[in-house]
């Protein structure tokens, strides 16, 4: 990095770590990084290896994906980190972290995970944005459960996840189920 402030670096301008498991990315991450280019030159987007949170998508997949959506945005880059968060954006010239906030519920746990990693390293500090009310419902979580139940998830993650999320789960072709007395 080129000597001078924290995140100015002259090849990457002003940066931001967006860390998550992203296991897969939803259209509701998406709308994060969309709207925080308008505030940042880049956006790293580091999927966390943590394999203890057992993810459906082995973190190359959920790279792969990631980089395919974002493959004519160079503004955006993925990467993928091991160990502490506070130590990986060390190593990188970002400003700050970048969150997603989707309801008063992710409070709690944004807040306590914000402090901590202000408590790991004191210069560091964390941006929430609100997500917008198109996918303040959707998360990782619930996309895998509608999506291993056969539920179409179609508009709330990218064609190509939702691709990726059928060949996971095998879903077998659905018959439309008769009900009558006779049953
Ligand atoms: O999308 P998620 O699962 O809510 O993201 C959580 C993540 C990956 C940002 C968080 O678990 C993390 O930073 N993990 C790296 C390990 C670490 O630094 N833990 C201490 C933070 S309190």
């Amino acid at each position: 990095m080129e000597k001078g402030k924290k995140g100015e670096g002259k090849d990457m301008g002003k940066v931001a770590i967006y860390p998550g498991s992203f296991d897969p990315i939803t259209y509701g991450h998406i709308d994060v990084v969309e709207r925080a280019l308008e505030i940042f030159d880049k956006v790293i987007i580091a999927i966390a290896e943590n394999e203890e949170k057992r993810p459906l998508f082995s973190v190359e997949e959920r790279l792969q994906m990631v980089k395919a959506f974002f493959k004519d945005t160079p503004k955006v880059l993925a990467d993928s980190f091991k160990g502490l968060l506070v130590d990986y954006v060390a190593k990188t010239n970002a400003i700050v972290i970048l969150r997603g906030l989707r309801a008063t519920s992710d409070f709690e746990y944004e807040f306590h995970m914000a402090s901590m990693n202000r408590s790991l390293n004191t210069h560091l500090d964390t941006l929430f944005m609100m997500t917008s009310k198109d996918y303040f419902f959707v998360s990782s979580r619930t996309i895998k459960e509608v999506a291993r139940l056969g539920g179409g998830v179609e508009g709330l993650v990218p064609d190509l996840v939702v691709r990726r999320l059928k060949e996971k789960f095998k879903l077998p072709v659905t018959k439309k189920k008769q009900i009558g007395w006779d049953d």
